[in-house]
């Protein structure tokens, strides 16, 4: 593997950052950093969708331009993912000049070789979506189904994309890589949809929309805001049909896209269309996850139960975003829905990273110093069962990573926690100093610490600062590839002092929390 290019949706910026934006960030960054650890050239692009009618609505009711509201909105976005430790590589907005000149040449490109042509048409547009929805696609009160918004009536004459020229050809390539569309009980949805497309809009007219890139050599269109936003996965790598970039040719096609569920229908039908039309490869996987819900309802406005991740950090005093991160990502199996709550947050990081595995951290380094003053004696070094276990699981992560299976990893990962907090409890190296058999307590305690450099390593994309906590007690390299991580990282000699040794990952306690809510 020489490299691994993964994206997200880019947001609209009407709002400030949620927590199910920051879902798909985190999912993707963790992706990220896991490949991070199989090739030295893992790349994330993430970024924000700054066009459209409801920027120029919304900006418009403010007073202020579009592109001053897109700039206040697209800041907190940059914070929030600085704030979560999102690593991405590139952010792009769609209203940088790069990008916005490469959208009109591609559209340009489609419209002289054939794949657009202007048509007359009337449709029911949803600003919600910021699409045009068929009668069929409507509830029984003839409102937007995601939105609950009577779409507008729309009646101008549009480019049109010839996406039905495309259609059996992405059926095909549906059909012969079954793991394009992740999950897979998805693929059948998609494939229902392809059979009732139609060519799709892929302009508005300035008139009515006046916010967006304009088409080349025609002052009255600009180019719908899908083709703008879709674009940016390959404009953001320099793409821009003439003299493509290095890093273009390098990182494309993407190795997964990770988006939710409700755009699903762009990514695997119209995307893959206008990469076939440009002849450009199409990515190897989409991956759409699932939605996040707040005490299982559905996040909105109007209920005024939507959480943003910088709340959740501020009510549970955070310094840092591990526990969110960790949360978040094993809060649903791959491409279902998941839901966030405070005591549920609550509970399960403090079982899991601060009660399993930052204890298991402290305890043995505190007996170490105990009862050999921190230093680990050459007659320790031994290899115990639990040494195949780490290897297993190491696989077994890769493994899940294949399929992009992170909550099922990070299972694996705090089973061998647990299998480990076993053989210490088992072992009770405690007794064995008792008894005054010291080599043999020597070897529990070398055992755990090296299994816990493999759990640093393994938990470091979750938890990104905990794992290097733990790799400084342990004088352990956490940059280390997964396949080159051998079981012999701690090193005979002194290995940590009393006053170094600290807890990686403290409790949330309930009550600093609960005050500072209501601070
Ligand atoms: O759709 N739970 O932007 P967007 C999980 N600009 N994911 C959620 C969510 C929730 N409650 N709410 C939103 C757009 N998302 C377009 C994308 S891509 C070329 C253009 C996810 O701000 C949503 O599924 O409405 C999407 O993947 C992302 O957040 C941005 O949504
Ligand atoms: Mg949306």
């Amino acid at each position: 593997m020489d490299k691994f290019y993964t994206t997200t949706a880019i947001d609209y910026v009407n709002g400030a950052p949620h927590i199910g934006h920051a879902y798909e960030k985190i999912l993707t960054d963790i992706i990220t950093r896991h490949y991070s650890q199989r090739t030295d050239n893992a790349f994330m692009l993430t970024g924000v969708d700054e066009h459209g009618i409801k920027i120029q609505k919304t900006s418009a009711s403010l007073g202020i331009t579009p592109k001053e509201f897109c700039d206040i909105n697209t800041q907190k976005f940059i914070d929030a993912w600085k704030l979560l430790d999102i690593n991405y590589s590139r952010f792009i907005r769609t209203t940088d000049e790069q990008h916005k000149k490469a959208v009109q040449k591609i559209f340009d490109k489609l419209l002289k070789q054939g794949d657009i042509y202007k048509h007359a048409y009337k449709g029911l547009y949803c600003s919600g979506c910021e699409a045009f929805l068929s009668e069929k696609d409507l509830d029984e009160n003839g409102l937007c189904p995601v939105h609950k918004k009577k779409p507008e009536v729309v009646e101008e004459e549009n480019y049109f994309f010839k996406l039905t020229k495309y259609k059996d050809a992405i059926i095909k390539h549906i059909n012969q890589n079954p793991d394009f569309i992740i999950p897979s009980f998805r693929v059948k949805e998609v494939l229902n949809q392809l059979e009732n497309i139609e060519d799709i809009s892929v302009s508005r007219a300035k008139k009515n929309v006046s916010w967006g890139i304009d088409v080349l050599g025609d002052d009255e269109q600009v180019i719908y805001v899908w083709i703008d936003a879709l674009s940016n996965y390959i404009t953001a790598l320099g793409y821009n049909c003439e003299e493509n970039s290095d890093d273009f040719r390098k990182y494309w096609s993407a190795d997964v896209q990770v988006i939710g569920k409700d755009i699903l229908k762009f990514h695997s039908i119209y995307w893959p269309a206008i990469l076939m039309a440009l002849n450009l490869p199409l990515p190897k996987h989409i991956l759409a996850h699932g939605w996040i819900t707040i005490d299982e309802t559905k996040m909105s406005k109007s209920l005024g139960n939507v959480v943003s991740p910088e709340g959740i950090m501020k009510s549970f005093n955070l310094d840092i975003a591990d526990p969110l991160r960790y949360y978040m990502a094993s809060a649903a199996p791959l491409g279902k829905d998941g839901n966030y709550s405070d005591d549920d947050f609550k509970e399960k990081v403090n079982a899991h990273l601060a009660n399993s595995m930052g204890n298991l951290l402290n305890r043995t380094l505190s007996m170490l110093d105990k009862y050999f003053d921190g230093v680990i004696k050459e007659e320790f070094i031994n290899t115990p069962v639990l040494f195949e276990d780490a290897k297993k699981t190491i696989e077994s992560v890769k493994h899940h990573f294949n399929f992009f299976e992170i909550q099922e990893a990070a299972s694996e990962i705090i089973e061998l926690v647990d299998k480990t907090n076993k053989f210490v409890t088992n072992s009770a190296p405690w007794a064995l100093a008792k008894e005054g058999k010291m080599k043999e307590c020597g070897e529990v305690l070398y055992a755990v610490l090296e299994v816990m450099c493999v759990i640093a390593s393994l938990i470091y994309p979750y938890c990104p600062n905990i794992a290097k906590r733990m790799a400084d007690e342990l004088k352990y390299d956490i940059t280390l590839k997964l396949d080159d991580i051998k079981l012999n990282n701690i090193k005979t000699g002194k290995l940590i002092s009393k006053e170094d040794i600290k807890p990686v990952f403290l409790r949330l306690d309930s009550e600093l929390a609960d005050k500072a809510k209501k601070n």
